[in-house]
């Protein structure tokens, strides 16, 4: 099989060799979505293949490997109206359908949400099935592209999910295609970008992938969050992400210049939320405990990763950031809020009220333990009660025993 690997070509000169190319190269998928007007709106030319798991009736596992799409039609594609986005549903083979939605921002669109879908009762495809049915697989993507950018990636690119292995490559994509004509500015993914060494500069926002700066401290942020009476949550902090991705940690600086902070303030909770081109949301909710604590109980966060996919996580049964209502919580050196195995986040410089915030300032501080060694007091202590604990308790069913065999000789 010969496979032609050709670069795009600007404007009308696209169509003809889309076709010559649609002819040659089978495996390719291509779709030129035009509107009303005749004008093209969405563009798209890509490979895919799929490596799906299933069960079969004697509870063993098989793999089948989908590849070589050919004659697949495209039903359900659409440019997208007032309320609904643009996307690209495929249909191929004997019941597999791949969809994908975009959606539109100020200055850049997104490939997101792909799901794929296969059906096992193809008894040629998957032979002895245990069950037969429509099995559904989501993979919550999300790509940010400039607008008027042709999305790019030649190398390949990999999603994965319990049952089902989606890989990509030769990806040229672009959604909302302005005034007809498909662009030939490319935004590349970032396999592509290391190898070509030409790194494009999109202009009209910060590039979505991270850039790692894991020595450098973080910039300290002031955040703040108001209600009708005033400000009502203070926050002064440098953050640290650190995420642990497919088995790779990657550490994130917040660049409070950047960041765009919002919130809210109860009587019992707050919330502090921030983002940023890369980070859909970081939540910190603050709680009052006993009527006289308050804490850092909740943080949730959803990140744009460079591979395109999304890295989420939560943990509402947190326990930091521990003082006094109507006092403020304060850590100079570095602490660490590890909210699950594969996230946590170093504070830097933390000084935060959540609640009862006077005339926008900031009341007297707690300062955490972090600087003196008394915390190694209490953990000393809780070590020794918990030991005392353990002999107490391996006494009484010692005692228990006996008492019982004493019961059986009477
Ligand atoms: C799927 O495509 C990738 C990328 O071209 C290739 O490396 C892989 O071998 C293919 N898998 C199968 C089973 O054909
Ligand atoms: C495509 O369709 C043609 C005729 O309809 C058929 O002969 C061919 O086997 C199909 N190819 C694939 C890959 O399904
Ligand atoms: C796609 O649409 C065409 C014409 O509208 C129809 O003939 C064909 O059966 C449809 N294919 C699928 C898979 O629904
Ligand atoms: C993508 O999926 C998420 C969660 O299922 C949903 O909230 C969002 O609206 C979806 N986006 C599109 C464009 O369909
Ligand atoms: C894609 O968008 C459509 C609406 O246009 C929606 O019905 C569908 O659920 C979305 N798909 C995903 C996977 O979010
Ligand atoms: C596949 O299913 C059809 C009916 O759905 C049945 O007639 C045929 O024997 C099955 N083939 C195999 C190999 O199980
Ligand atoms: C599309 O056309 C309008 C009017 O002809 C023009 O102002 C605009 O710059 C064009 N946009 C692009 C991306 O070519
Ligand atoms: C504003 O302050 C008044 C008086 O302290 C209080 O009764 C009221 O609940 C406050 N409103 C909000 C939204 O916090
Ligand atoms: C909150 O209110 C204060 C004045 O009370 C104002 O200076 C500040 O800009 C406001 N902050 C936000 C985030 O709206
Ligand atoms: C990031 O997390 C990993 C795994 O938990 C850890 O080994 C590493 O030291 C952390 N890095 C920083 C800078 O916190
Ligand atoms: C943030 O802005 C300040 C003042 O404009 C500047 O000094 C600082 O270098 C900026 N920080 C970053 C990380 O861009
Ligand atoms: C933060 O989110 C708001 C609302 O979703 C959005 O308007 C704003 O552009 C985002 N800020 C950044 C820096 O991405």
């Amino acid at each position: 099989m010969v496979c032609f690997r050709l670069s795009l070509m600007p404007g009308s000169g696209l169509v003809s060799l889309c076709l010559v190319l649609g002819a040659v190269s089978a495996y390719a998928l291509e779709l030129n979505l035009m509107n009303s007007e005749k004008a093209t709106c969405l563009y798209a030319k890509w490979q895919m293949n799929f490596t799906i798991r299933y069960e079969t009736t004697n509870n063993k596992y098989k793999t089948v490997t989908i590849s070589g799409l050919g004659n697949a039609t495209y039903n359900g594609s659409t440019c997208g109206d007032d309320q609904n986005g643009p996307k690209i549903e495929v249909q191929f083979g004997s019941g597999f359908s791949w969809t994908v939605n975009f959606t539109k921002e100020v200055s850049t669109y997104s490939i997101e949400n792909i799901s794929f879908s296969y059906d096992t009762h193809d008894n040629t495809t998957f032979p002895d099935a245990k069950e037969k049915g429509v099995f559904t697989v989501h993979y919550p993507v999300a790509f940010r592209i400039p607008l008027d950018d042709i999305f790019r990636c030649n190398a390949i690119l990999t999603l994965q999910e319990n049952m089902v292995v989606q890989h990509y490559w030769d990806v040229h994509v672009q959604a909302y295609v302005q005034n007809g004509t498909v662009s030939t500015k490319e935004f590349l993914c970032d396999k592509d970008k290391t190898t070509t060494m030409v790194p494009i500069v999109p202009t009209s926002l910060p590039s979505p992938t991270t850039t790692p700066t894991p020595k450098e401290k973080p910039e300290i942020g002031s955040y703040s969050v108001n209600n009708s009476n005033g400000t009502c949550l203070l926050a002064t902090m440098g953050l640290q992400l650190n995420m642990t991705h497919d088995k790779v940690a990657s550490v994130v600086n917040i660049n409070p210049n950047t960041t765009d902070f919002t919130g809210s303030c109860h009587s019992q909770t707050a919330l502090l939320r921030l983002n940023s081109s890369n980070i859909k949301y970081l939540d910190f909710v603050f709680a009052v405990k006993n009527e006289n604590r308050f804490y850092l109980k909740e943080v949730n966060v959803s990140m744009y990763l460079d591979n395109g996919s999304v890295f989420s996580t939560a943990n509402n049964n947190l326990s930091y950031w521990d003082a006094p209502l109507g006092s403020s919580y304060m850590c100079n050196k570095e602490q660490t809020v590890s909210v699950s195995g594969a996230f946590q986040i170093n504070t830097f410089g933390l000084r935060v009220q959540p609640f009862s915030v006077i005339e926008g300032k900031y009341s007297t501080a707690q300062e955490c333990s972090l600087d003196d060694d008394t915390i190694l007091i209490p953990i000393i202590v809780g070590a020794g009660l918990s030991g005392l604990i353990i002999v107490i308790v391996i006494a009484y069913l010692i005692g228990r025993r006996k008492s019982y065999a004493g019961y059986q000789t009477l």
